[in-house]
């Protein structure tokens, strides 16, 4: 009878070795399939802030809590270095850019800039930007209901602005 028990506790202690070392033997394969994490160059009149006047207090709001995914100036934390994580990381910046980037502000028509600061401050409004896991990490994000103000007074401004469509 002992050594049946014997028998499986052995088993049981092999099965675990095997899977743990192929959970770490995928662990380590995963790490050579790196994300691009780029930052493409552009010519920087087409900056948001070479655009349209963007006051020190919303671009500082701006840089703190939407350029890392919004702009082309995106600072790659060193954990993007550790997969998954780095292909969740370059995943969200290049959907984030595609929606909005500041850095290509001036490639947009008109009527896609006035949709995008409505967005803006819709976006901020509901809590939707910026991204949770981004806050969970980059606590200084966080907007305060001042910040959001701040921001909603500047794209109602600058929507006001723009010429109005025929
Ligand atoms: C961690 C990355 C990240 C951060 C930080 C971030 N965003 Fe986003 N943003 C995204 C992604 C990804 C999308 C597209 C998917 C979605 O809407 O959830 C998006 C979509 C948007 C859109 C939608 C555009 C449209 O036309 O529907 C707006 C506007 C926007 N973000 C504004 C902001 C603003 C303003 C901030 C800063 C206060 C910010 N985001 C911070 C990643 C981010």
């Amino acid at each position: 009878m002992l050594g049946f028990q014997f028998i499986i506790i052995e088993r049981v202690k092999l099965g675990l070795r095997i899977l743990f070392g192929l959970i770490f033997l995928i662990f380590a394969i995963i790490q050579l399939i790196r994300p691009s994490f780029t930052n493409p160059q552009t010519d920087a009149s087409l900056k948001l802030e070479n655009q349209i006047s963007v006051p020190s207090e919303v671009n500082s709001i701006l840089e703190r809590s939407c350029k890392d995914c919004h702009s082309n100036e995106t600072v790659y934390p060193w954990y993007s270095n550790i997969q998954p994580v780095g292909w969740y990381l370059a995943n969200h910046v290049e959907e984030g850019r595609h929606e909005l980037n500041f850095s290509e502000w001036g490639t947009y028509s008109q009527k896609k800039r006035k949709h995008k600061l409505e967005e803006i401050c819709e976006q901020v409004k509901i809590g939707e930007m910026p991204l949770r896991s981004y806050l969970l990490i980059h606590r200084e994000a966080v907007l305060s209901e001042e910040d959001k103000r701040i921001l909603c007074d500047w794209t109602d401004n600058e929507i006001s602005k723009l010429p109005s469509e025929e």
